[in-house]
């Protein structure tokens, strides 16, 4: 959408993955304080969002307009978004192209313009757009409607659809500043694989002002090993999917926030040239992503999914070089780079953040990647 928003693809918190609809003032203003504590808002992750449930449940008054939870959030919202401008922060609120959100709050539709000045008085930087309960309208007319509202309210607030099933990336790019691309992810590496799966081959439709959202990070939320988290981050940073952290902030474990604040992965997303990577090849279970960079070379994510298509396991090799694993992702890893300092060692591994060498990973990929180089195909 061209807004003169979300140049680069937005980054930031959101409340959904961790918390649902268990969210409170006090959660989303402990896990801000969090993002500024832990060194994540000062490389890049700038909008906190609420997500569904922070309205009352038949929540209108007389007049239409949108009531807040007391209970969860009994300073409202506006303090919150103060809360958030006042320490470098963006704030984001959730709403529903339907009659109720998901989770049976009251929905936009039909309450365009009242709730889009709602959010303009309250300092909303951020809109989520959700997709149910819409009886079925066209959905160009249910999302147009919120979008020339907040266009008319003169505030600039980045816009976030969620229609997921009609190709959305087709008609994203006048619509919002990013789309949800497919179904929900959940927690697990199958639901990760599918979800990648089906943002493959759009990558051009993306770019500065509109982006394809393949969904919020799952990183640090416990269903995952930590080197899968690391594909997700991987992949998201070169397909330049928004990079929205949805975990406890005040539980993550040290490995999974060194991945979150991986700078050559976020600085792959934030690339200027802002050119979306896309799968370059795929041979067997191996797929491997290219994309340009502004300074004129090339970044690589070479993702090894042997376990997911049950390849004989010791076609893989364990991080710890002992060749056997029986745990999903373990034979998953991945790695990333510039030009031919594919940096192997980044991802996943017996220490902190390091493979051993470079060695661990498949011997095939590795010479894929160095021939994809070789021929100019790397994106
Ligand atoms: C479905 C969306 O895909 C999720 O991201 C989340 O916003 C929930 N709805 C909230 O009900």
């Amino acid at each position: 959408l061209n807004n003169g928003l979300a140049r680069q693809p937005p980054m930031g918190w959101s409340s959904w993955n961790a918390y649902k609809c268990d969210i409170s003032e006090d959660i989303i203003k402990g896990n801000a304080d969090r993002l500024i504590e832990l060194g994540l808002r000062d490389l890049g992750y700038q909008y906190v969002v609420v997500d569904d449930c922070w309205q009352e449940r038949n929540g209108r008054d007389e007049s239409g307009r949108i009531i807040t939870n007391n209970k969860t959030f009994p300073s409202g919202i506006k303090p919150l978004s103060h809360y958030m401008h006042s320490h470098g922060l963006r704030f984001g609120i959730y709403s529903d192209a339907g009659k109720q959100t998901c989770q049976g709050r009251p929905g936009g539709l039909g309450y365009e313009d009242i709730d889009a000045r709602t959010y303009a008085q309250w300092g909303v930087d951020f809109v989520k757009y959700d997709n149910c309960w819409n009886g079925f309208l066209p959905y160009l007319d249910r999302y147009g409607a919120m979008r020339d509202a907040l266009n008319r309210t003169g505030r600039l607030m980045v816009y976030s659809t969620c229609e997921k099933h009609s190709n959305p990336w087709e008609w994203g790019a006048d619509m919002s500043n990013q789309w949800r691309i497919g179904v929900d992810l959940f927690d697990t590496w199958e639901s990760l694989v599918r979800v990648a799966d089906d943002g493959i081959g759009i990558a051009h439709f993306s770019g500065p002002g509109g982006w394809n959202d393949f969904d919020l990070l799952q990183v640090g939320n416990g269903g995952m090993q930590f080197q899968e988290y690391r594909a997700q981050f991987a992949v998201w940073s070169i397909v330049k999917s928004p990079l929205m952290i949805s975990t406890d902030l005040f539980k993550i474990s040290p490995r999974d926030l060194s991945t979150l604040k991986a700078r050559e992965l976020i600085a792959v997303n934030q690339d200027p040239l802002a050119i979306a990577g896309d799968v370059v090849r795929q041979q067997g279970p191996d797929i491997v992503y290219g994309g340009p960079l502004a300074d004129g070379s090339r970044a690589a994510v070479m993702w090894n999914r042997r376990w997911h298509f049950n390849w004989p396991l010791n076609d893989c090799e364990h991080p710890s070089g002992n060749g056997t694993s029986s745990t999903p992702g373990l034979c998953g890893p991945l790695s990333v780079g510039r030009n031919m300092t594919l940096r192997f060692e980044w991802l996943g591994g017996g220490s902190e953040n390091r493979w051993p060498n470079a060695e661990h990973f498949h011997s095939d990929t590795r010479a894929l990647v160095r021939d994809l180089y070789e021929e100019g195909d790397l994106g």
